[in-house]
C-alpha cells in the first residue's frame, strides 16, 4: 500500500531501493542513537536478503513526493514483547528537523488504526533522542516504560486506538446515570480546552476526563467490595467518608477493565476527588474541569471558570474550597485537600 503525506510519498520497498537502504547505513548520526555500527550491519545484512521478502507489506521507504528524493524508510514488526505491534522510522540525518518524521508518523498511525484496526501501537526510541521522544509525545503517543536496549535506554512509548474511545463511552453509557454521563462527556470538553490553555496533552486530558467518574455506578456497597477484592486501602478519613474513594477506584478500573496504562492519566484520575500536595498541570487540568464544566450552575462555579482563564492554581483552590465542599455535609476536609489549598494559594 502506498501513502502520501503533505510532501512525502511512502511507498512499499522494492528492490531498486537498495542503493538508497545501503546508504542509510553509512549515516553515522543515524546509528549513533540505534545502538551503533551492529545495528547498521544487521540493517546492511537485512538489505542484502530484501529480495527474499518481498513483497513485503509490513516495509516502506519515504520519499520526497516531487522529485523521489529518498529521506528514509519506515516498518512495522512485532515489538519484542511477542504481542503488539511496533512501528520504526528512520531519516536520513540531513533530512532531520523538517517536520518529515512527524508527517509520516501521523499517517501511518491513521494507516494501522483506520485499515489494520490494530488496538495500540508501539514506537521505541534512545531516550537520549529527545526530538524523537517530543515527536511521539506531540502526536500522542505516552511513555510505556523505560528499558535498556541496544547498551541504551530506551523510551518505549505507545498510542491507543480511537475505536477504543468509543468502546470506553459505550460502556460508561451503560454503567453510569444520564446526569453522570453528560456531566462526564461535559468534562472532557473543559479539560480539553484547559489543556490547550495550559500546554498540557489534550489526548491525556480527554482520557482523564472520559474516565475520572468511571466508578460512580457503583454504589456503595459495591465501592467498599472493588476496594477490599483489588487491594485498595482506605484511609480513615475514606472509611469515613465514601465520596472521594470513587477516585481511587476510576484510576484502578481505568487500568484493570479499560487498559489505560499511562500513569499521568491513572494519577490525575486518582487526584480529581481530594487533589494532593504535587499536582502535575495535568491533574490540575482534570481537577478544575470537574468543577467548572457548562452543567456546574451557581455564582461560585463562575468564579473558579473566570480563574481558569490564567491562574489554574487559583481555580484548584477555589474548586476544592467552594465547589467540591458541597459533598462535605458538615465532614472534615480530607487531609490532601487541605495540604494542597496550603500550597496552591498564592500568598
Ligand atoms: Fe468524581
Ligand atoms: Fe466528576
Amino acid at each position: 500500500m502506498t501513502f502520501k503525506t503533505e510532501r512525502c510519498i511512502i511507498k512499499p520497498i522494492s528492490s531498486n531501493d537498495k542503493q538508497d537502504l545501503f546508504s542509510m547505513c553509512d549515516d553515522i548520526d543515524v546509528w549513533d542513537y540505534l545502538g551503533g555500527s551492529n545495528t547498521a550491519n544487521f540493517h546492511r545484512a537485512n538489505i542484502e536478503n530484501l529480495e527474499k521478502h518481498l513483497p513485503d507489506p509490513n516495509r516502506w521507504t519515504i520519499r520526497d513526493k516531487k522529485d523521489n528524493t529518498f529521506f528514509g524508510y519506515l516498518s512495522l514488526g512485532t515489538h519484542h514483547d511477542g504481542e503488539d505491534t511496533e512501528l520504526s522510522y528512520l531519516l536520513l540525518s540531513k533530512y532531520w528537523g523538517n517536520g518529515y518524521a512527524s508527517e509520516v508518523v501521523s499517517e501511518m498511525v491513521r494507516y494501522v488504526f483506520n485499515e489494520r484496526k490494530l488496538k495500540r501501537l508501539f514506537a521505541e526510541t534512545q531516550s537520549a533522542n529527545l526530538a524523537s521522544c517530543r515527536l511521539l509525545e506531540k502526536l500522542g503517543f505516552y511513555k510505556l516504560r523505560e528499558l535498556t536496549r541496544f547498551n541504551a535506554e530506551q523510551s518505549l512509548y505507545a498510542i491507543d486506538s480511537p475505536c477504543k474511545i468509543n468502546e470506553i463511552k459505550n460502556t460508561l453509557k451503560q454503567t453510569l446515570d444520564n446526569k453522570r454521563f453528560a456531566h462526564t462527556l461535559a468534562v472532557c470538553e473543559t479539560a480539553v480546552e484547559l489543556a490547550d490553555r495550559f500546554g498540557v496533552d489534550k489526548r491525556k486530558a480527554y482520557l482523564a476526563a472520559l474516565l475520572h467518574d468511571c466508578a460512580r455506578g457503583l454504589n456503595e456497597e459495591q465501592q467498599r467490595t472493588y476496594c477490599h477484592e483489588h487491594g485498595i486501602e482506605l484511609d480513615e478519613y475514606m472509611k469515613a467518608d465514601i465520596n472521594p474513594v470513587h477516585a481511587l477506584i476510576g484510576a484502578d478500573m481505568a487500568k484493570q477493565r479499560f487498559g489505560i496504562n499511562d500513569q499521568d492519566i491513572l494519577d490525575a484520575i486518582s487526584r480529581h476527588a481530594v487533589g494532593g500536595e504535587n499536582m502535575t498541570l495535568l491533574d490540575k487540568v482534570l481537577f478544575v474541569a470537574d468543577g467548572i464544566e457548562p452543567n456546574r450552575a451557581g455564582s461560585d462555579a463562575d468564579e473558579a471558570r473566570l480563574a481558569a482563564e490564567n491562574d489554574l492554581d487559583k481555580a484548584v483552590v477555589l474548586v476544592m474550597t467552594t465547589i467540591k465542599s458541597y459533598y462535605l455535609q458538615g465532614k472534615p476536609m480530607h487531609p490532601n485537600a487541605i495540604k494542597m489549598i496550603k500550597k496552591y494559594t498564592h500568598k
